[in-house]
């Protein structure tokens, strides 16, 4: 655990006034790896001044236990696990279990939790209503954001954040609902009736089952597709403090319910900066259409006067290589390769990446494929929709917002979040009443 107050022996940094000559001694404190932090917390009290750090690009906003990304180096860990191996020998629920309690499953552990979740992947009947409501071409990710803030509305012995068993509940049904809710969104926009969860199936058989299977046959889920969609859920589980795992963390700090919360970080990562560039990727790779156009894009890319980015490609943090895209992609070509899918999409984006990465403009940038490169040319092979890209994202990454909202909540100084701002408005100026406005 990081140390919260130095003692006299640790490290600060000093911050001078160059104008008054004042200066304050700020503590330094050390994680387990990654950069050291400068607590400012009493910044203001002691200087009169804020930090400014409009997109937190230098900014921690917790300690954490969860995830550590190194951007240079281009690691990834869950509870000092590297993603490689997790992806390699794990599975996604086991995943799911690391990151809400901090180590791996012994077995009797692990069967408890597989089993939790399992008896939990049913919804209230009520909730099939909901659907009825929205048009049939709504957009996946506005039904999930309505029907997930929704959930609050049944699970009233689930509501209470400070009783563990109660967050405990709220996690697992969580986990094990979201996949549900998510096929039936998928279901609802082709028509199809909803089908309901199996318990004999494992966690990534039973989504696609939901989703592809019919009532009027029956259906074999192809193991192939089922180990790619575990591998899947388990890149896109958790991400350090993100956009949205930064929203469910601002959301739960005000103490609202876990399902609020979760469906505020759907909201979040809806946006094509975010989650949303999966979907946002096979459409650039639509646009482009063939390898010859792809210099005309990368030239919008760099243009500056042309909103045009090369989506899938930069990454806040990663500077040098995202971990995950690179199991996508060897995972993008067992899938087509096992499907027999030639997808002129693949060759389009891996002649896109070979372009872009000798680019200087990319290069000096540090811009390259990140998680969300590869992953739509996989889940199209697998039947899903562009539209349902981002779902796909946010049914995985529940494991990693709940787990971070769990985290928060835990800490024993819980307070609300509330930023301050470098205001820039007008100075106060008497009202003018309208006959005498220009
Ligand atoms: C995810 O944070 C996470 O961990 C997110 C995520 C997770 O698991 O939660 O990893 C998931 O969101 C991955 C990112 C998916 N988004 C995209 O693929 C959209 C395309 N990428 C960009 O929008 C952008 O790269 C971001 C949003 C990912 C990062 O934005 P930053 O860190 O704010 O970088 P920036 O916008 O300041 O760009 C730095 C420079 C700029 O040029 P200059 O002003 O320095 O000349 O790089 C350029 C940008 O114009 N640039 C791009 C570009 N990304 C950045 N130029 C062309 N195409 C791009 N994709």
């Amino acid at each position: 655990m990081a140390k919260e107050k130095p003692d006299a022996a640790e490290k600060t940094f000093t911050l001078t006034n160059d104008e008054t000559g004042d200066s304050v001694k700020l503590p330094v404190v050390e994680g387990t790896c990654g950069p050291p932090v400068i607590d400012v917390r009493k910044l203001y009290a002691e200087t009169g001044h804020f930090t400014f750090d409009p997109s937190f690009t230098a900014t921690g906003s917790c300690k954490s236990r969860l995830t550590y990304i190194d951007g240079e180096e281009g690691i990834l860990m869950h509870r000092g696990y590297t993603i490689e191996e997790l992806t390699e020998k794990s599975s996604f629920l086991e995943v799911a279990y690391l990151l809400l309690y901090g180590d791996l499953p012994n077995k009797a552990e692990k069967e408890k939790f597989d089993h939790s979740i399992t008896t939990h992947t049913m919804v209230h009947e009520q909730i099939n209503y909901f659907y009825r409501g929205f048009r049939r071409d709504a957009h996946p990710m506005a039904i999930m954001c309505g029907i997930v803030g929704g959930l609050s509305a049944f699970y009233h012995d689930s509501l209470d954040i400070w009783d563990p068993q109660q967050r405990e509940l709220s996690a697992h049904r969580l986990i094990a609902k979201i996949p549900t809710l998510a096929a039936m969104t998928y279901k609802y926009s082709i028509g199809q009736p909803f089908m309901y969860p199996r318990n004999d199936l494992n966690f990534a058989e039973n989504f696609l089952y939901m989703c592809f299977a019919l009532p009027a046959e029956p259906y074999k889920v192809n193991p192939v597709l089922a180990n790619a969609m575990d591998k899947i859920f388990i890149l896109h589980a958790d991400h350090e403090q993100n956009a949205s795992t930064s929203t469910v963390r601002l959301a739960g700090s005000s103490q609202a319910n876990p399902f609020a919360c979760i469906a505020s970080g759907i909201a979040s990562l809806w946006g094509p900066s975010h989650g949303g560039a999966n979907q946002a990727v096979l459409e650039m790779l639509d646009e482009i259409g063939t390898k010859e156009n792809i210099p005309e894009f990368i030239k919008r890319a760099k243009d500056k006067d042309d909103p045009f980015r090369l989506m899938g490609f930069g990454h806040r943090v990663y500077k040098n290589r995202d971990p995950r895209a690179e199991v996508l992609k060897s995972a993008a070509d067992e899938v087509l390769a096992d499907l027999g899918v030639n997808d002129p999409m693949l060759e389009i984006a891996m002649e896109l990446e070979k372009i872009a990465l000798e680019d200087p403009y990319f290069v000096e940038r540090k811009l390259f494929p990140n998680v969300d490169f590869y992953s739509g040319i996989i889940l199209r092979a697998m039947g899903f929709p562009t539209s349902m890209f981002t779902v796909l994202f946010a049914l995985a990454r529940t494991v990693g917002w709940i787990s971070q909202w769990k985290e928060m909540i835990e800490e024993p100084s819980l307070r609300i979040g509330r930023p301050r701002q470098l205001y820039t408005g007008p100075a106060e100026r008497p009202y003018v009443p309208i006959e005498k406005r220009k």
